[in-house]
């Protein structure tokens, strides 16, 4: 599929594993955000971008929202993934909350919004990324528990372990979507 591309930046693999997957299904280049210039969005009628969830915001959206010119005749397809559960709908209300503060509204309309679940290994976390996660435990932990939503005991619950919550299955939405998309 030329009209397609698969962008996405990935810290430690859990997009990257969508992302691959996606491109494969739709036969369709696949480019990591930091190789990816203005020309590949350019070039393509149709950009899938999938960035992990760090502290609410996915990684590399600068990408798109620095190119809104660029974007106003594309179809964009937007995938995050994160330790949230996104059958809950509490966390897709944060995630797209937070999206809403960086995107355009005519962004937020425009795009097709997606949210997959990831996993996390605290023995592969960079230093800050270990101490980021750290702190925001030690806040969770002074909290009445009655405060805490689905999203805080589930980063209680995964702490200092390892999970993986990937199902490449559930990017097949994602899939369909930019097939539509390119007709
Ligand atoms: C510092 C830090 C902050 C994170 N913030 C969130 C978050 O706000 N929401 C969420 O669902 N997951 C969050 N996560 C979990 C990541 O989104 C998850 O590990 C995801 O699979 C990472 O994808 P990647 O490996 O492709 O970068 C966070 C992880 C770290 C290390």
């Amino acid at each position: 599929m030329e009209k397609v591309v698969v962008i996405y930046d990935s810290k430690y693999g859990s997009t990257e594993r969508y992302a691959r997957w996606i491109a494969e299904e739709l036969s369709c280049p696949l480019k990591k955000r930091a190789e990816a210039g203005k020309d590949d969005l350019k070039n393509y009628d149709v950009i899938v971008y999938g960035g992990g969830l760090y502290a609410g915001g996915v990684s590399g959206i600068r990408l798109l929202t620095g190119s809104g010119k660029l974007l106003e005749n594309k179809k964009v397809i937007l995938f995050t993934c994160g330790l949230a559960d996104p059958s809950d709908p509490e966390n897709v209300k944060h995630i797209r909350e937070s999206l809403g503060k960086v995107l355009t509204p005519d962004m937020m309309e425009r795009f097709r919004i997606f949210h997959l679940r990831g996993g996390i290994d605290y023995g592969k976390l960079s230093l800050v990324h270990r101490s980021m996660m750290g702190m925001l435990v030690r806040m969770m932990k002074k909290k009445d528990p009655s405060e805490l939503g689905e999203e805080d005991r589930e980063i209680l619950r995964t702490y200092g372990g390892t999970v993986d919550f990937i199902n490449l299955e559930t990017a097949r939405p994602v899939i369909e979507c930019a097939r539509e998309a390119a007709v």
